[in-house]
């Protein structure tokens, strides 16, 4: 069997005028980096990386040592390259300037490095998060600002995750479906392995952190307690329950074999807008199960449409099975 790797697969959809050989080298890129992060993650306590950094990121969040290397890892590979107007991360407050003395691009790049870090420790699979955007052109030729960043996520060009579970992956898209790649760890390449992923219309699977179940908004109250009645409820049929703690992982799962995601606003996050962010988690997320033909909401609008304020801004978050989210998006505009 002809072993397709992603240099090949990008060269490919450059060649179907799919992308720009600037957008190609950066997906490179991100992927080079992706391959060093997973190098860290597998090595865990031999190389010293677990536990605490001992600060706090932007949120307030206490850092992992991972966060902080993965972080660091990202930012490095992606400064030189010349494909980049600047980039955001979930560990860095402000936008993250191109040092002067590289080539700039045109786009800008998103990410949460390390998704899911509390789950480092016990040794459970985390991941890393990214969405593509256009750097509006400045008329002043200046630095991007935060405001350039704050475009809907219809306006993403690429988004995709790294998942770091037993195999290493790259899930992609760039707006032509969802395709997966496995890292082969002896060649040091990432081998097209999963083309055209879809999330299946049928589900019997939903993930949802249930010990916020007194906090929820009366309409994710009512979806899930029709789901727990299962074959005596008004479903007519049981359904499972998952929830990893590690985004990357819940929605691969659900990429896999189907179901839905829920991050909902409940009264522990309803002042911050949510739990999860807008740019470098939801939107990413919400490309990809759109372009594997679910649907993502914040439960009353598509993600996507969600005209951003802020870098770090959080939203309530609703994806996977199209007909799981329509009902869900259903029971919060009727209540
Ligand atoms: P991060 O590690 O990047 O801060 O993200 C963690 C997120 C997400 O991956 C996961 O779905 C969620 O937080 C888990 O939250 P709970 O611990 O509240 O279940
Ligand atoms: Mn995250
Ligand atoms: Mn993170």
């Amino acid at each position: 069997m002809r072993r397709v790797t992603l240099t090949q697969f990008l060269i490919e959809q450059q060649r179907a005028g799919r992308t720009t050989p600037e957008l190609r080298l950066l997906i490179e890129v991100v992927a080079r980096a992706v391959k060093a992060i997973s190098v860290n993650v597998s090595k865990g306590a031999l190389a010293g990386v677990l536990g605490e950094a001992g600060t706090d990121n932007v949120q307030g969040e206490a850092q992992k040592k991972l966060d902080v290397i993965a972080n660091e890892i990202l930012l490095q590979a992606n400064e030189w390259g010349g494909h980049l107007a600047a980039m955001a991360s979930e560990e860095v407050e402000e936008v993250h300037q191109i040092p002067f003395d590289y080539p700039k691009g045109g786009y800008l790049l998103l990410f949460d490095p390390l998704d899911g870090s509390s789950n480092i420790d016990v040794n459970i699979s985390v991941g890393t998060i990214f969405s593509v955007l256009r750097n509006p052109a400045r008329k002043d030729g200046g630095d991007p600002t935060e405001q350039d960043f704050l475009q809907p996520g219809r306006d993403q060009v690429a988004a995709g995750y790294a998942l770091y579970g037993p195999s290493t992956l790259l899930i992609l898209t760039v707006g032509n479906g969802v395709h997966g790649f496995t890292l082969d760890r002896e060649m040091g390449s990432f081998v097209y392995t999963h083309p055209f992923m879809t999330v299946p219309p049928e589900t019997q699977e939903f993930a949802i952190n249930a010990s916020n179940a007194r906090f929820w908004e009366p309409p994710v109250q009512r979806y899930v307690t029709e789901l727990q009645a299962g074959k005596t409820g008004p479903r007519g049929k049981d359904f499972n329950m998952r929830w990893v703690a590690s985004m990357v992982a819940d929605v691969h799962r659900i990429l896999t074999r189907g179901g839905i995601f829920m991050y909902p606003l409940d009264e522990k996050c309803r002042d911050k807008g949510g739990k999860l962010r807008l740019m470098y988690e939801a939107n990413p997320m919400a490309m990809i199960v759109e372009q594997a033909g679910g649907a993502a909401t914040t439960g009353r609008e598509r993600i996507m449409d969600v005209q951003p304020s802020k870098l770090h801004q959080r939203v309530p978050v609703v994806l996977g099975s199209a007909a799981e989210v329509e009902r869900v998006t259903k029971y919060h505009l009727e209540g």
